[in-house]
């Protein structure tokens, strides 16, 4: 099964880019080693610590130079892992000599000069909500900008960063939406059920991790009736210790129901995996056989925020793939 989770063609959704570098890309811009060895202890951390890890991968592409080539080796490694289409989201930052527009920029030339065959890439721009309104306006104006100017790469807005700190404004997703952005919330990552209801009201286009849904009825319901798409991350949630296990990770409750998910890395660098390896834990968690999995590839593909002829492509591609590889009589 190893062997078909890595050749499976796969739909990444959530993978943030600055937690995506690995050992490798970090050694390469010159990180030092006892940063490094900080990612290869992490077995077991709570989410404070996790955003702690962050700051290594920051450091390491406070230039653009390094920003550059992080952004292809990420690119290049979910290509070796048989990702067939990738959306990227990064958050827009400055630094010393690196405006949020040479940041945006770095990260556009580096997709576009992308040299790995068999790969779709596009972009999601995310938001810090550990920023204020004022600043969170401010990065989604400049989003729109580029959108405007690269619409085929640019899809989406992502409201990410510390669940405990800062807050959701609709206001400003409302404005992303009628801009032509998709949006993809993280959302009750940890217990927030009035923050949870106010997004869910909203309606985005998916939702990352979703872990405290369920847990409250009223909440489950609402979003039973909407059934948004929840972009699943096992392995971060099994380290950052909101899921107690892949056995009882809350993808159990989506595959239950028949609800809509995808299975995502979110930073595949901080905890060490890939998306095979996502695929291989669900496969023994659930008991799911290849062709369920392929199934999981393949409606990621109408959850994703890539055009009607980009899916049109894949879906092509994931059946042609199926009838070469999965017996009918499974
Ligand atoms: P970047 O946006 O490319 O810099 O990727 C790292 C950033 O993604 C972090 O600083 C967080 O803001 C965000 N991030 C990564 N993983 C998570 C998560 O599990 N929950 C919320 N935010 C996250
Ligand atoms: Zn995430």
């Amino acid at each position: 099964m190893d062997l078909f989770c890595h050749k499976l063609p796969k739909i990444e959704l959530h993978a943030h880019l600055n937690g995506s570098l690995s050992k490798l890309t970090l050694k390469q811009l010159g990180c030092l080693e006892n940063s490094i060895s900080q990612y290869q202890s992490v077995k077991a951390i709570g989410l404070k610590d996790a955003f702690a890890l962050f700051k290594v991968a920051h450091e390491a592409t406070s230039n653009t130079k390094n920003l550059y080539i992080a952004t292809q080796n990420v690119i290049e490694e979910f290509a070796k892992d048989n990702v067939v289409y990738l959306e990227l989201r990064t958050t827009p930052r400055s630094e010393e000599g690196m405006s949020e527009d040479d940041y945006i920029e770095t990260v556009i030339k580096a997709i576009r000069e992308n040299r790995f065959d068999g790969i779709l890439v596009k972009l999601i721009l995310s938001l810090d909500r550990r920023r204020s309104r004022e600043e969170q306006t401010e990065t989604l104006d400049r989003i729109i900008r580029f959108k405007n100017s690269f619409p085929d790469l640019i899809r989406g807005v992502d409201l990410s960063g510390d669940p405990a700190k800062g807050d959701f404004f609709r206001d400003i997703f409302e404005k992303a939406r009628e801009n032509g952005l998709k949006t993809a919330i993280h959302c009750a990552e940890i217990q927030n059920d009035a923050e949870v209801k106010n997004i869910l009201e909203f309606k985005p286009d998916r939702l990352g991790h979703g872990t405290f849904i369920h847990t409250n009825p009223e909440l489950w319901a609402l979003y039973k009736q909407l059934n948004i798409p929840v972009e699943c991350c096992l392995t971060s949630n099994v380290i950052c210790l909101t899921a107690n296990s892949y056995a009882e990770h809350h993808v159990q409750e989506w595959i239950k129901e028949k609800l809509p998910f995808c299975l995502a890395t979110d930073d595949k660098g901080v905890f060490n995996t890939s998306l095979s390896e996502e695929f291989l834990h669900i496969h023994k968690a659930s008991k799911l056989n290849e062709l369920e999995l392929w199934t999981i590839s393949y409606k990621s593909i109408e959850y994703s925020f890539a055009s009607a002829e980009e899916k049109n492509f894949l879906r092509f591609s994931l059946e042609k793939w199926k009838i070469k590889n999965i017996k009918d009589n499974e």
